[in-house]
């Protein structure tokens, strides 16, 4: 197989650093983009291309996609991992916050995408690998806008799959459940969070990020042709409703 090139955004930390560092412990070239430089991810990467801003920004996607291809001469893989999970009582989000959590987490999947679909085309082959979350299906009260950019997420990742596959790229979801990451610590983790979902989990333990990069690996694997469109929900068997 020839050397391929994966695109992972928010690979500062949390769940984008995993991947970003499983991608690359089988041999592919990494570039991560975040809103915040990525030391941690570059030290652990050799070759790591980091780039710096905001996953709705087209200037910032053009120029980072550039320099990808500059760097590393093809993209064959985009994990879109970046995304943002407020939780407050519906009766307290604002417009500005609904906004906000529609931006990162579905328009920047589709800015992202829509920009690096030519450069996976040129390359023959891809796989596109679109986070999403288990909240989906469990649809947790304090998270309104978190489900619907993440339902919206899954469709875009449907229909993707569709108009992408004559290109022999593939499109999938994957849904974990609340992970251990320092982000869901300081937010909806505390106060018990990660008691409460893993009660409700038939696997009765908290989610590390390292639970999910076997599932990462097998959807963007070279045999995983005929896998598409799908959401896999990777979340210990979690039920709340
Ligand atoms: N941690 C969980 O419990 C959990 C559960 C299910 C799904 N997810 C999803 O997994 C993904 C990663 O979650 P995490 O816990 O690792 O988050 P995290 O906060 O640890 O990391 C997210 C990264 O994305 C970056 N980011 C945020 N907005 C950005 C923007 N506009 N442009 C570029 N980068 C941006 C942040 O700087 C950060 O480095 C998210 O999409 C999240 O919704 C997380």
């Amino acid at each position: 197989m020839e050397t391929r090139t994966a695109l992972v955004t928010g690979a500062a930390q949390g769940l984008g650093q995993e991947f970003a560092v499983a991608l690359a412990g089988c041999g592919y070239r990494v570039a991560g983009l975040d809103l915040v430089p990525q030391p941690e991810t570059a030290d652990r990467i050799p070759d790591y291309l980091e780039l710096v801003g905001d996953v709705a920004d087209e200037e910032v996607i053009g120029a980072g996609l550039e320099r990808v291809v500059d760097r590393f001469g093809t993209l064959h893989v985009v994990v879109n991992n970046a995304g943002v999970y407020p939780a407050k009582p519906f009766e307290e989000t604002t417009p500005e916050e609904w906004r906000r959590v529609m931006r990162v987490n579905l328009e920047g999947p589709y800015l992202v995408t829509r920009a690096a679909l030519p450069h996976l085309k040129a390359a023959g082959w891809g796989r596109v690998v679109n986070i999403a979350s288990a909240a989906v299906f469990t649809a947790p009260p304090t998270m309104v806008p978190y489900v619907a950019s993440k339902m919206g997420l899954i469709g875009f990742t449907r229909a993707l799959a569709a108009a992408l596959a004559p290109y022999a790229i593939t499109v999938n979801a994957i849904a974990p459940t609340m992970v251990r990451t320092a982000t869901a610590e300081r937010t909806v983790g505390a106060d018990g969070g990660f008691a409460f979902v893993r009660d409700r989990q038939a696997v009765r333990r908290t989610q590390e990020p390292s639970d999910l990069v076997s599932t990462l690996l097998y959807v963007v694997d070279e045999g995983s042709g005929f896998l598409t469109g799908q959401t896999l929900n990777v979340s210990g068997g979690s039920a709340y409703l």
